[in-house]
């Protein structure tokens, strides 16, 4: 049998990787500024990680969510401590389409509407309702375009404002910072407006942060910046550093059910371990600083090259934005330098998403090969 084909695939083979070191099987190693998608948050095979992960799996990797499973619990304490989210409930799930899927069937559910709102260049994911809000056709399928999405420029106030005056909407969905988008974020007023709207108009705020959350903007979460407080925040990539987990922070306000969501794999003993390690690590070695830190110093030392015409995002969650298409840049960097990046949907900005245990000689490293391949 062979493999479906729907990943343009980098002729390489990694086999190891430690810290911010990917490794093939000749053993060439590779400066990982990706995280694997933004995945990878503490380090690959991160010590503390493979301990907790090595040991629960050797006492119980899974059972149903049929059982008393105090992991969940502890990783909801502790989450609440560290995100400094008060008022939510956690539900676990395996990914963060399928976290946005339960975020928006839950505002359905909550407030018996069914049309949302998402923004322009958005992307949450490729199951049903996710995939419906985001904004690109070319993966939408007929049985997906059901779903009653419009899309508004993001920081069109009187767009959002008009749209939601019909009544009908139980949801707006929003990355805070567009990831695969290109890094694209609104004003702290945009966003403070957007709150007060949605719950004028009773429709829940949906903030996505399985690309932008677990510190990877130098905040816990990117719309914490904006001091809004969001109905369901939604998680997944950096939680588990690789382990596939995701899950929704929701209001108190969402009562729950018995049967309302639910999952087999979500919250398993193994995916909990792998959170509460990557929790840890953030908190024991100050990662959330280091992204600022690690920011400013990427700022200062890469706006030297001439030919960039923007840096875009926060934290390690930064793109650069070319006058020209980045393709035959990121295959020089990846083939010749051994450095990951990543492109997006805009083709003339490179995304870097390092891990956040990142250091200044890394940036460095990427700083030297863009020299010689642009000067
Ligand atoms: C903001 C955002 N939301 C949702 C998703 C979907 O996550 P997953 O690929 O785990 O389903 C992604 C993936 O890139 C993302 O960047």
């Amino acid at each position: 049998m062979s493999l479906f084909d729907v990943y343009p695939l980098f002729d390489i083979t990694p086999v190891k990787a430690k810290d911010v070191y990917v490794y093939d099987k000749n053993n060439t190693e590779y400066l990982d500024l990706y995280g694997g998608h933004a995945v990878i948050s503490i380090g690959h095979s991160h010590p503390e990680y493979v301990k907790s992960i090595s040991e629960q799996v050797s006492k119980l990797g899974f059972y149903s969510n049929s059982i008393q499973n105090p992991l969940q619990v502890e990783l909801a304490n502790t989450l609440t401590e560290m995100s400094t989210c008060k008022d939510y409930n956690l539900f676990l799930c395996n990914s963060g389409a399928e976290a946005n899927e339960n975020a928006l069937k839950l505002a359905s559910f909550k407030t018996g509407k069914k049309k949302v709102i998402a923004f322009k260049n958005s992307f949450h994911g490729r199951t049903s309702a996710a995939v419906a809000a985001t904004d690109n056709q070319k993966i939408i399928a007929p049985i997906n375009a059901q779903q009653e999405v419009e899309f508004i420029e993001l920081g069109d106030i009187e767009a959002l404002k008009k749209s939601l005056q019909n009544a009908d909407v139980c949801a707006v969905i929003v990355e805070c910072i567009q990831g695969v988008g290109g890094l694209d974020e609104s004003t702290t007023e945009f966003y403070k407006r957007l709150r007060i709207l949605c719950s004028s108009y009773n429709a829940l705020l949906i903030a996505d942060e399985v690309q932008s959350g677990f510190g990877r903007t130098g905040d816990f979460f990117a719309f914490q910046k904006h001091g809004i407080t969001p109905d369901i925040i939604s998680i997944a990539k950096g939680m588990g550093n690789g382990f596939p987990i995701g899950g929704i922070l929701i209001n108190n306000l969402i009562e729950a059910s018995y049967g309302m969501l639910g999952t087999t794999f979500g919250g398993n003993h193994l995916a909990c371990t792998a959170v509460l390690a990557v929790l840890k690590t953030i908190k024991d070695e100050d990662l959330l600083k280091n992204s600022k830190e690690l920011e400013n110093y990427f700022r200062e030392k890469i706006s030297k090259i001439d030919s960039i015409k923007k840096i875009k995002g926060r934290g390690l969650m930064l793109g650069l934005e070319f006058e020209f298409e980045t393709s035959e840049l990121r295959k020089k960097l990846i083939f010749k330098h051994k450095i990951f990046t990543g492109g997006s949907i805009n083709k003339n900005l490179l995304r870097i998403l390092p891990p956040l245990n990142i250091k200044k000689k890394h940036i460095d490293m990427l700083y030297n090969a863009l020299k010689i391949e642009l000067s």
